[in-house]
C-alpha cells in the first residue's frame, strides 16, 4: 500500500540564514540525492515535499513587514518581491531534485492560497492530488498569500502542511532542519539544550517557555510556532502516525527515515492518542 509522507526541508538548512539569498548548494544536492535514493528503494513511497525560505523570503518579508499585513503601494511591491525570491529558491530546489532523479513538480502556494487575518483558509489541493496520482512529487514552499483582513501575509510550509494533511491523509510528516530535533534551548542563545524525544499536546506547555526562536530572521515564529502547528496537524489528521523532526546535517539520515518508519531519530510529535 502506498505510504504518503510530507517532507519539509527547512529554509535554515538550505540557505545561510544569516546572509541574504545565499544557497547551501552542496546541502541541497545531498538531500535531493537522499530523497531520490529513498524513492528508488521504496516504490510505494509517495512524497509531498515542502521547503522553507531561509534567507531568501524571510529577509525580504521582514524588511517590508509582510507577515503583519500589506497595505501601502510600497508594501505591495514588497509582497511581490517576497514572492519572487521565495520562488527563486523553489526553482533551485526543484532543479536539484530533478537533477537527482526526483519527478518534482513545482506548485506555487500563493497561486490559490487565501488567508483570514494570518490564518490559511483555502489552498487548492487538487493539483497536488493529481500530481501524486500520476507518480509525480509535488513541491510546495513557504510563500506570500492574499488575506481578506491584512491584504497580504506570509504562509509557512508548516501552515501549508497543516492545511493539506487532513485532506491528503499522510502517514508521516518529516521536518528536516539544522538541529538534531526540538531542543530545550535555542542553539543561538548559547545555552546547550537537550533533545526532546517526544512531544504531545500534554507536554507542550512545559516546553513552550524553554523553546526559543530560530537563528537569523524568522517572520513565521520560529520553533515554538512550528511545534504548535505540527501538534494541531497531528490532532486534525487521524491517518498520521507521527511528525518527526530531524537533522539535515547527518548524511544518510533523511534517506534512512524515509525508508524506515521505525528509524529512531530526533523528536517525535504525536497527538498523544493511545
Ligand atoms: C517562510 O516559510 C516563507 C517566507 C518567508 C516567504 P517557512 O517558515 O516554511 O520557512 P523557513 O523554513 O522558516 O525558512
Amino acid at each position: 500500500m502506498d505510504e504518503l509522507v510530507f517532507l519539509k526541508l527547512g529554509g535554515s538548512l538550505l540557505t545561510d540564514k544569516t546572509r541574504p539569498q545565499v544557497l547551501r548548494g552542496h546541502v541541497l544536492a545531498r538531500l535531493a540525492a537522499e530523497i531520490a535514493a529513498a524513492l528508488r528503494a521504496c516504490p510505494d513511497l509517495r512524497l509531498v515535499i515542502g521547503h522553507g525560505s531561509g534567507s531568501f523570503g524571510h529577509v525580504t518579508a521582514s524588511r517590508y513587514g509582510t507577515r503583519a499585513g500589506v497595505y501601502t503601494p510600497e508594501q505591495w511591491r514588497g509582497y511581490a518581491e517576497v514572492a519572487r525570491v521565495a520562488a527563486e529558491l523553489n526553482r533551485l530546489a526543484v532543479n536539484a531534485l530533478a537533477e537527482a532523479g526526483v519527478p518534482a513538480l513545482r506548485l506555487q502556494p500563493s497561486a490559490s492560497a487565501l488567508c483570514h487575518d494570518g490564518e490559511l483558509r483555502t489552498l487548492d489541493e487538487r493539483p497536488i492530488v493529481a500530481a501524486l496520482a500520476h507518480g509525480l512529487t509535488p513541491v510546495v514552499y513557504g510563500d506570500v498569500a492574499l488575506d481578506d483582513v491584512r491584504g497580504g501575509t506570509i504562509i509557512s510550509t508548516e501552515e501549508i502542511f497543516r492545511w493539506l494533511a487532513p485532506r491528503l491523509n499522510p502517514r508521516r510528516v518529516v521536518l528536516v532542519g539544522e538541529v538534531a530535533g526540538v531542543l530545550t534551548a535555542d542553539p543561538a542563545s548559547g545555552v546547550r539544550g537537550e533533545l526532546v524525544a517526544e512531544i504531545t499536546p500534554a507536554t507542550l506547555p512545559h516546553l513552550a517557555q524553554a523553546l526559543g526562536g530560530s537563528r537569523g530572521i524568522d517572520v513565521t515564529g520560529g520553533m515554538v510556532a512550528k511545534v504548535a502547528e505540527m501538534l494541531a496537524l497531528a490532532q486534525a489528521t487521524p491517518s498520521l502516525a507521527a511528525v518527526q523532526v530531524i537533522s539535515g546535517w547527518v548524511p544518510g539520515l533523511v534517506r534512512a527515515v524515509l525508508v524506515d518508519p521505525t528509524h529512531r531519530a530526533g523528536t517525535r510529535i504525536t497527538a498523544g492518542r493511545v
